[in-house]
C-alpha cells in the first residue's frame, strides 16, 4: 500500500503549532538506555517511525518497553547481547548507535550495516576508526561488523573529521570505561549536549559537550531515572520557513531559539515579519521574500543540512538568485528535479545549486527521496498553484508526527491518501 499527500496549495496558514521533541536527540539516547541499570522513563517521546524502529530493535535485545500516552518506560535489566541483523538495521541509520552502547555495556557486539536516508554514501569509518584507536578489534565480514572491546582502554581519540554520530557513539562506548577518555575534534550539535545531559543524569561523568573537546571519566555503572528531551530544531525550522512562505501570524511554540539562530538571521533578512516571545515565535509572510545570495550548510552552529531542502523551497520563489552549497552530504539534491517539475528554476553542479527565484510554483506529481526532501516538497505543495501529490510519505513519517493533521489545523488543505 502506498501513502501520499494530496495538497491543494495557496492557502494562508495561521494559528499555533507545537514542536515535538527532537528525533535526533532521542535516537542516541534511546540506544544509550542499554547502558543503564534499571528503568528509564521518558516524558515526551515523539511518534515518528524512526523512534518506533529504534524501540523495535531494543525490544529484540530484550529491553522491556511500556508505553502510555504520557510516557515511555524502558526496563533494561535483562538486556541481551544479541546480533543485530540487517532486517533491523536497514530501516535506520541511527541503528549504528547501538554498536557504541553495546560495546560500552558488553564489550562485544555484532551488528549489520545501518540503512537510512539516501543522501550520500554515509560511511561509518569514523566510528570504527575511533573504536579501533581505543583498542577495539573490528572485523567486517559478510555484511556484519564484529567488534570485540575486551582490550579497550581509555585514552585520546582525535576524529579525522567532524561527525555527529561518531561523537555520540564514542560517548556511549566510553562512559563505563575505567579512566579518562578525551575526544577531540568532536561535533558540537545541541543533540550531543543533550546526550551528555542524559548520560550525566543517569550517573555518567561527561564534560565539555558543545565544545571541540569532550572528556569522559568512566564510572562503574549508570542507573535509571526520568528524562525529557528538548524540542526538535529541524521541525521548528521547517515551520519557520513555512511561516515565511505563507504564514499569517503563524505561532510556533516550544522550541529553543538558540538552536535556530542561523535560520532566524536569514529569515530576518527576507520580507517576513517575526515577533519573538520567550519560547515561541509568531511569523507572517509579507510579499515576496528577498533571495539569500549565498548560503552553505555546515555543522552547528552554522546552517543545518537538514533544513537545506526546506530553505531551497523558500529560495525557489524568492526575488533574486541564491547560490546554495551543500557541504555535509554529497548527494543531497534529489529534491531539485522535483522542485523543477513544479516550475522552479534550479541548476545543480556538484555540491552547488543555483536557484533563480520564480514568481510561482505550480502543482505537480512529485516524489520524496528522503525525510527532509519530503518536507521541502510539502512546503512547495502548500504554496503552489493547484494540486500537488507528494509520493513516498513514509520518508516524511520518519521525522514528522501526523504532519498532515498539524498542517490542516493551521489552515492547509492537505490529505493523506492510501492507495492499495
Ligand atoms: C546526523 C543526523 C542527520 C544530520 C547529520 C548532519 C542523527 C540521527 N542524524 O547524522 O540528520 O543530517 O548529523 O548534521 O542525528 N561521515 C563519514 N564517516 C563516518 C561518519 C560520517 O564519512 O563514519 C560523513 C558523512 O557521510 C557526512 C559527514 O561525515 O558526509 C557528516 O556526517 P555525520 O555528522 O556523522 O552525520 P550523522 O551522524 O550520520
Amino acid at each position: 500500500m502506498e501513502e501520499l499527500f494530496l495538497i491543494n496549495g495557496g492557502k494562508i496558514l495561521s494559528g499555533k503549532v507545537n514542536v515535538e521533541a527532537s528525533k535526533n536527540a532521542y535516537l542516541p539516547i534511546l540506544a544509550g538506555t542499554i547502558l543503564c541499570d534499571g528503568e528509564v522513563i521518558f516524558h515526551n517521546v515523539p511518534n515518528f517511525t524512526d523512534i518506533h524502529n529504534m524501540c523495535e530493535i531494543l525490544k529484540r535485545l530484550n529491553v522491556k518497553l511500556f508505553s502510555s500516552g504520557e510516557f515511555l518506560k524502558l526496563d533494561t535489566t535483562n538486556v541481551k547481547n544479541e546480533k543485530i541483523t540487517h532486517e533491523l538495521t536497514n530501516k535506520l541509520r541511527a541503528s549504528i548507535f547501538l554498536l557504541g552502547a553495546m560495546l560500552g555495556k558488553f564489550r562485544q557486539a555484532v551488528i549489520s550495516y545501518p540503512g537510512g536516508c539516501n543522501i550520500g554514501q554515509r560511511p561509518i569509518d569514523i566510528h570504527l576508526n575511533a573504536f579501533k584507536s581505543l583498542g577495539v578489534k573490528v572485523i567486517e565480514k559478510h555484511g556484519y561488523i564484529y567488534c570485540n572491546a575486551s582490550n579497550m582502554k581509555a585514552g585520546k581519540v582525535t576524529f579525522s573529521s567532524v561527525s555527529v554520530g561518531a561523537t555520540e557513539s564514542l560517548m556511549m562506548c566510553t562512559c563505563l570505561l575505567k579512566g579518562r577518555t578525551t575526544l577531540c575534534n568532536v561535533a558540537k550539535e545541541p543533540e550531543i549536549v543533550e546526550l551528555a545531559r542524559f548520560l550525566n543524569a543517569m550517573g555518567a561523568d561527561v564534560q565539555g559537550a558543545g565544545t571541540d573537546v569532550i572528556e569522559i571519566n568512566g564510572v562503574p555503572k549508570l542507573q535509571g531515572g526520568t528524562f525529557k528531551v528538548f524540542p526538535d530544531r529541524i521541525i521548528a525550522g521547517t515551520y519557520l520557513i513555512l511561516g515565511a512562505l505563507c504564514g499569517q501570524k503563524l505561532q510556533i511554540n516550544g522550541f529553543k531559539k538558540e538552536h535556530n539562530e542561523y535560520l532566524l538571521n536569514i529569515l530576518k533578512e527576507t520580507a517576513c515579519e517575526i515577533v519573538e516571545k520567550n519560547d515561541n515565535i509568531i511569523i507572517s509572510a509579507n510579499g515576496r521574500n528577498k533571495a539569500c545570495r549565498f548560503l552553505e550548510t555546515a555543522p552547528f552552529p552554522n546552517f543545518p543540512t537538514d533544513l537545506q531542502p526546506q530553505i531551497m523551497t523558500l529560495e525557489s520563489v524568492a526575488n533574486g538568485t541564491c547560490v546554495l552549497k551543500e557541504n555535509v552530504f554529497e548527494n543531497r539534491f534529489n529534491h531539485v528535479m522535483e522542485l523543477n517539475k513544479m516550475g522552479a528554476d534550479i541548476l545543480v553542479k556538484d555540491r552547488i545549486a543555483v536557484i533563480s527565484g520564480v514568481e510561482k510554483l505550480y502543482g505537480a506529481d512529485v516524489f520524496a527521496t528522503d525525510l527532509r526532501a519530503g518536507a521541502g516538497l510539502v512546503l512547495a505543495g502548500l504554496i503552489a498553484d493547484g494540486y500537488t501529490t507528494v509520493h513516498n510519505v513514509h520518508f516524511i513519517d520518519r521525522g514528522y508526527e501526523k504532519f498532515e493533521e498539524k498542517l490542516s489545523s493551521i489552515g492547509a488543505d492537505i490529505k493523506r491518501i492510501k492507495i492499495e
